[in-house]
């Protein structure tokens, strides 16, 4: 049974203190032994304090970006042994802001899940097709591409190491989520795909959706055969909507 996962993806939002009052409240309505994996990622500067908050909770906490280098010239950059020292667990790789405002390619995000996974941490790898890319009916091929280079030469040893997230591009923050049947139809998609690429155990990869999810479309979402979690943005900032989006997760399984 997928367990599902809801991730924060706070982006470039929170001071230290709003980041540990949003903590503070989460705990308030998340029992002890959730049925969700909630991950929460702050930016660099507040892992620190939400490590120190989350610490000994059911709540993971991860980086929404890291070099795979140890160290180096890498000026306003900081490195996945820097994260790991403030005890992340997870660690979103090839997000569509970092393609697009950043110029990260397929290549350097293969680096990324690479490193991430050989530091035994979790890598949320994002996928997803630009509108125009699906208008000309190339959805499927671009995120195929995306995944061939990003997963090219791993070995999966066990499913729960890898997140996928399928997040089209035209539905992040621009409060249009896609159509539940086109997710499914990608997720469904995706689940082939990872099968074929690592066998049975590629299969039981958790894959989520991301775009526009809010409490109240969330369980539309939640509730999709091959869905099993969501990369939440803007309604992640708030500990009530994120917990609520949590909980569609639950809802969603019920018969
Ligand atoms: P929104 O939920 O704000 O659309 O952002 C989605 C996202 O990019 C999560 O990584």
């Amino acid at each position: 049974m997928r367990r599902p996962v809801v991730v924060a993806n706070w982006k470039m939002h929170k001071s230290v203190q709003d980041a540990e009052r949003f903590l503070r409240r989460l705990l308030e309505l998340a029992p002890q032994r959730p049925q969700v994996e909630l991950v929460v990622c702050p930016s660099a500067t507040a892992l620190q304090a939400v490590g120190r908050v989350l610490a000994g909770t059911k709540i993971a906490w991860g980086a929404q970006s890291a070099r795979p280098e140890p160290e180096g010239a890498f000026t306003g950059e900081v490195s996945l042994t820097q994260v790991i020292e403030h005890g992340v667990t997870h660690m979103i790789c090839g997000h569509s802001e970092r393609r697009a405002l950043f110029g990260e390619d397929n290549r350097l995000i293969a680096r990324k899940v690479e490193a991430t996974l050989s530091a035994g941490l979790v890598p949320i790898l994002c996928v997803g097709e630009t509108l125009d890319q699906r208008r000309h009916g190339e959805a499927w091929s671009m995120v195929e591409e995306q995944l061939v280079v990003a997963l090219h030469g791993v070995e999966l040893e066990d499913p729960s190491r890898l997140v996928l997230a399928y997040e089209p591009v035209w539905a992040i923050g621009t409060g249009v989520a896609a159509q539940p049947d086109d997710a499914q139809d990608m997720a469904a998609r995706l689940r082939r795909w990872l099968g074929e690429r690592f066998g049975a155990g590629g299969g039981e990869v958790r894959i989520q959706y991301g775009g526009s999810v809010k409490p109240e479309n969330a369980r539309a979402f939640l509730g999709l055969a091959d869905v099993d979690g969501a990369l939440v943005g803007g309604a992640s900032l708030d500990p009530d909507s994120f917990w609520k989006i949590a909980q569609g997760a639950v809802a969603g399984r019920q018969p």
